[in-house]
């Protein structure tokens, strides 16, 4: 088997990570392997924001927020931990990266192939970050598609859409997941 072919099959999503910090340079690293990723007409429709500390705390009052919305009916000491569960979330993790991809709302089917072309940029990301020892999670939820958070990042929704948050940073855990087999998934026809 094929180092290349090891990296991919052996990544996993990873929920938690050591406290460890990633070097700038690791993450260089990835994001070349990012910026090489297929995309139909040379768009280039990918950006990543890197969340430096001031970032992430500019979220905070929108978790706080959202978590409140999420636990409702709950009682008090179960909503204050939900809170403090969802902002740890996003303080906690080594590094914290929000991908965004171009919107053309004149253009379904661009839209489409950007969004197809910068999927496979968070991949590249992912498996050149796997590569270096680098586990990552690409989260989706609340705050992908709040408006206070392209506010606080400094992100046009009339030009880019978040399609994704990507943790990442040295796992703690490395879980195992089932998989279809190629026989489900893979057809020959005649
Ligand atoms: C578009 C996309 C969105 C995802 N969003 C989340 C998410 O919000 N929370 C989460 O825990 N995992 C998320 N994941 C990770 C998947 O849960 C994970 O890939 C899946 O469980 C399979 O595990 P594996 O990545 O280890 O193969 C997302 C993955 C993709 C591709």
């Amino acid at each position: 088997m094929s180092r290349v072919h090891e990296n991919i099959i052996s990544r996993r999503t990873i929920y938690r990570f050591e406290e460890t910090p990633i070097e700038m340079a690791a993450l260089e690293v990835a994001f070349e392997a990012a910026r090489h990723a297929p995309c139909h007409k040379h768009t280039h429709p990918w950006k990543f924001y890197v969340l430096g500390k001031e970032a992430r705390n500019s979220l905070i009052p929108e978790i706080e927020r959202l978590a409140t919305l999420k636990a409702a009916g709950k009682d008090e000491i179960e909503v204050k931990e939900g809170i403090q569960r969802a902002i740890s979330k996003i303080l906690s993790p080594p590094v914290l990266i929000a991908v965004t991809s171009t919107v053309t709302p004149e253009d379904d089917f661009r839209e489409m192939e950007d969004y197809a072309a910068t999927a496979c940029s968070v991949q590249n990301l992912v498996l050149s970050l796997w590569d270096q020892g680098i586990g990552s999670q690409w989260s989706t939820g609340g705050i992908t598609r709040s408006d206070f958070v392209y506010r606080a990042l400094g992100i046009s929704p009339i030009k880019e859409k978040i399609i994704g948050f990507v943790k990442a940073g040295y796992p703690a855990i490395i879980p195992q997941r089932d998989k279809k087999s190629v026989d489900e998934i893979r057809k020959y026809l005649p």
